[in-house]
């Protein structure tokens, strides 16, 4: 058997409940309810097994994990087991007496979205009125606090030209980090394409502004900038590599290589419940599905690049042709390459601006996503 390492970073989702409604959200199209959700001592058993395993850093996430009464001592129990703690949230549920408690719990960092760099555009695209104020307190917050502060932004044709703004914003806010990141398409984002999808000019736009302010705001402000796959020539590295460095924990304990896999609707996920994450994360046929490279088809089995990409994402392979173990589309040796870009190029030119925005009723609601290319 070859090396599996172990997962150096979880994802705990404690719940799928949130306040904003974002067009893009990476949680499943059938969200899970609030009765099934882990308990405190599920999530703290779980917690001291990832560490057990090996892992470094938990990501508290959700939907919104500030939703969860019992985040500090879930963040307290992180802590103790010597992981390193991050908060991804969106801000709007947070007053600073809670930052401050969670701080004190030994959280190490804050995560916080943002849907535009301006009052209108965060709150039509999240959703949710009066969300920008309530995030730039937060950010203030966490800064005061003096926890490091990382500013999300989700980038696509409805925001790409606030790009400047939100850069401006980041360094105002005083974030140590800023990630931009342009929508990759599964589950919600791929329903939403059309609305979303930027035009070419448009990422290449953004592509000279991240590079021209990465060079000036050099020792101030780091700026990751994740692009869109549908433009792009080779695919991205997608998790670092399928069951390679990371799991991902569902609110009701479903096991998962990544955010989006339950997507691919062919493969079922073992539960914390029923087997310690160890046994998972080793054995579980999910996981071993697409792990290293001895599921790769041609061109990617011969190819120089198949342990930097891994074949691209298995998530994007299947929504956009049925099948998780194919060359990703992305990649331009891919057959279906041409037909990914034409796609792109007609619906970044269409004037779809009205957004099915995430809820329980719109996910069950959802059961036609747009075409795929292989048809
Ligand atoms: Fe990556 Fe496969 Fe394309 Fe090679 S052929 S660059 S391994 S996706
Ligand atoms: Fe699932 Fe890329 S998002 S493998």
């Amino acid at each position: 058997m070859t090396d599996l390492g172990f997962p150096l970073a979880i994802l705990a989702e404690l719940t799928h409940r949130c306040p904003l409604q974002c067009p893009y959200c990476s949680n499943p199209l059938a969200l899970e309810a609030a009765s099934a959700e882990l308990s405190t001592a599920e999530w703290k058993a779980v917690i001291a097994e990832a560490a057990d395993l090996g892992a470094l850093q938990i990501h508290f996430s959700g939907g919104e994990p500030t939703a969860r009464r019992d985040l500090e001592e879930l963040v307290a129990a992180a802590a103790a087991a010597g992981l390193y703690t991050n908060l991804i949230t969106a801000g709007v549920l947070l007053s600073r007496e809670r930052l401050a408690a969670l701080a004190e719990a030994g959280l190490d960092h804050v995560q916080l979205s943002f849907q535009d760099s301006e009052a209108a555009g965060c709150d039509r695209i999240g959703g949710y009125k009066g969300g920008f104020e309530k995030k730039l307190d937060c950010a203030r917050w966490t800064v005061e606090l003096g926890l490091p502060l990382t500013l999300n932004m989700v980038v696509h044709r409805q925001n790409l030209e606030h790009l400047p703004e939100m850069l401006a914003l980041a360094e105002e806010l005083q974030a140590r980090r800023v990630e931009i990141a342009h929508v990759q398409y599964y589950g919600w984002a791929y329903l939403n394409r059309a609305a979303l999808m930027p035009t070419r000019e448009q990422l290449e736009d953004a592509t000279a502004v991240v590079e021209a302010a990465r060079e000036r705001l050099k020792g101030v402000l780091v700026i990751d900038y994740v692009v869109p796959d549908y433009y792009a020539r080779r695919p991205k590295s997608c998790m670092g590599g399928w069951g390679r460095q990371f799991l991902n924990i569902s609110p009701a304990g479903k096991v998962l290589p990544c955010h989006a896999a339950e997507s691919i609707t062919k493969l079922t996920f073992d539960r914390v419940q029923e087997k310690s994450l160890r046994e998972i994360w080793e054995h579980s046929p999910a996981f071993n599905a697409y792990r290293g490279t001895d599921w790769m088809p041609e061109p990617c089995r011969s190819c120089e690049r198949k342990e930097i990409d891994w074949g691209g994402c298995r998530c994007q392979a299947f929504a956009l042709t049925g099948e998780a173990g194919t060359i990703d589309p992305a990649c331009a040796l891919s057959p279906l390459h041409d037909a990914l870009q034409a796609l792109a190029t007609t619906e970044s030119a269409t004037d779809e601006g009205s957004f099915t925005y995430r809820s329980r009723k719109a996910g069950e609601a959802a059961e036609r996503l747009p075409e795929r290319i292989d048809s």
